[in-house]
């Protein structure tokens, strides 16, 4: 167990958001999620940005390497929209891509709603980050962390990032016993 403070990355990824058009839903939906599920201290590290490559790479980045982000979640840009790159950036930045989070996610979103089969969403590891790609919409957000969060506090384990809790009465973390 280390003692690094629990720092998540909390991105959202919208052309209209990050002009100010658009009220930030995603970001505060993260939170409120995040906070549900855990029940150890953690500090948010948020971030609204364009649907543009290059600077969602640079934030991931920047999250990951600089502010030792151990989890970073982003919403948004995850669709088949031309403006659509969360992925693709996601993807550049990850040393490694772990599938089964996308398609757990896709899995448990396809019977809320068939349109589910539309996000691209990945989720992958740079250094001690995990990064995990969540759709737009709010209650796509909670679905999606909710089917895959079981497995994070594991997973965070393994890249040697902090020792996540969660608060049972949500979502207990499934730690494989030595
Ligand atoms: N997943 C869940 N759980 N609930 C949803 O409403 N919406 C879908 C899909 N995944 C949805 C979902 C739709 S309509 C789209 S277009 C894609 O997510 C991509 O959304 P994004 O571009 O906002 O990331």
């Amino acid at each position: 167990m280390t003692s690094l403070p629990i720092r998540i990355g909390l991105v959202t990824v919208s052309d209209r958001a990050s002009r100010g058009e658009y009220v930030d839903l995603g970001g505060p939906a993260m939170k409120e999620c995040l906070t549900d599920i855990l029940e150890c201290p953690w500090d948010p590290v948020p971030r609204v940005i364009p649907d543009e490559q290059a600077l969602i790479e640079q934030t991931l980045i920047e999250l990951a390497d600089q502010e030792q982000c151990c989890l970073i979640v982003t919403t948004g840009g995850t669709g088949p929209a031309l403006r659509d790159v969360t992925p693709e950036a996601t993807a550049a930045v990850c040393a490694k891509i772990l599938d089964g989070f996308a398609e757990q996610m896709r899995a448990v979103s396809l019977k809320v709603v068939p349109t589910a089969i539309l996000s691209r969403q990945v989720a992958g590891i740079r250094g001690r980050s995990l990064i995990v790609n969540l759709p737009g919409k709010p209650s796509a957000i909670r679905e999606c962390l909710m089917a895959v969060f079981p497995a994070i506090p594991y997973c965070i384990d393994l890249i040697e990032g902090p020792y996540l809790t969660t608060n049972t009465a949500v979502i207990t973390a499934f730690r494989p016993k030595k």
